[in-house]
């Protein structure tokens, strides 16, 4: 069996020039310090220049932040031309940065829709091109980008998130066939991640709730969902592409089944009311 050179140890990271957009909260900053862990040259790309300014200070090992709004193309052009000059070329772009908002569809209207799908899908869009452009010509790279569970399934009062989701699901896809064998380009699905976003929409109750329905009876850490950033971008998943892989607890495991709760240990199909 032929094997590709590993570039360095299993993982490979070591070195490599990553960019995390939305780098400075939650999923995108918890994998902007697994890289750095990792011994890669990490810039976060965030529009929140306070809390990208205390990542930084907070976290020595990451090389800079550099301000941007990924919605808007100008903006994310700039960010890219400085990042050249930070790092001097991209081997691991995470387009990560992304907005939530939980409304009825009858009730949103296209400024809403606009704002949502000009940040989780225009904005991805904007990133994976801008470093797409820079990898083929260097030869190589990986582009990883974070979807949902929201871009695989329906969920009610999130209509333009989902639609953004499964948007970049399929971006994934079809970037991966298009750059092939030249970039590996795949999106992680994460289901419910306690992180400030989450927090921002769901009572203690909700949460409480949503946990319940969860086969492994809780949230992801952010820290879940950098580990398999960190695992996709490296040598270890090289025959890896063009995939949504979920990290969910099991939530979508049982399809619609998976919605109405999970089976209690020592519980018997009497006992569960809902199935
Ligand atoms: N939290 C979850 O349960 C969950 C589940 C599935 C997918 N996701 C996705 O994970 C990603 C990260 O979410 P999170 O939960 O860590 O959220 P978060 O709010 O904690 O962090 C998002 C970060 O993105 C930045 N950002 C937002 N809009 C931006 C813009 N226009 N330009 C630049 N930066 C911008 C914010 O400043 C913030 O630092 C998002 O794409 C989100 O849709 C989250």
């Amino acid at each position: 069996m032929t094997q590709q050179p590993d570039s360095g140890g299993f993982f490979g990271l070591a070195g490599k020039r990553v960019i995390v957009t939305g780098g400075a909260s939650g999923i995108g900053h918890a994998t902007a310090l697994r890289f750095a862990a990792a011994g890669s040259r990490v810039v976060i790309l965030d529009r929140d220049e306070k809390a990208s300014r205390k990542a930084v200070e907070e976290s020595p090992e990451l090389v800079a932040w550099v301000r941007a709004d990924v919605s808007q193309h100008e903006q994310v052009q700039a960010a890219f031309a400085e990042v050249d000059r930070l790092l001097g070329g991209i081997d691991v772009l995470v387009a990560n940065a992304g907005i939530s908002e939980r409304s009825r569809f009858l009730d949103i209207q296209p400024t809403e829709w606009r704002r949502v799908v000009g940040v989780n899908l225009d904005g991805v869009f904007f990133c994976l091109q801008e470093a797409a452009r820079r990898m083929v010509q260097a030869g190589a790279g990986v582009l990883l980008m974070t979807g949902s569970t929201n871009g695989l399934i329906g969920h009610p009062y999130y209509a333009h998130y989902n639609a953004a989701k499964a948007g970049v699901i399929l971006l994934a896809k079809t970037l991966a066939l298009e750059l092939a064998p030249t970039i590996r380009v795949n999106a992680v699905c994460p289901g419910y991640v306690l992180t400030p976003m989450q927090k921002r929409e769901y009572s203690e109750e909700m949460l409480a709730a949503t946990n319940r329905r969860i086969p492994l009876g809780r949230h992801a850490t952010p820290e879940e969902i950098a580990d398999l950033f960190v695992f996709l971008a490296s040598d270890a998943a090289r025959y890896v592409t063009g995939q949504a892989v979920i990290v969910d607890g099991g939530e979508m495991a049982g399809g619609v089944a998976s919605r109405f709760g999970t089976v209690a240990a020592g519980s018997t199909p009497a006992d569960e009311s809902d199935g």
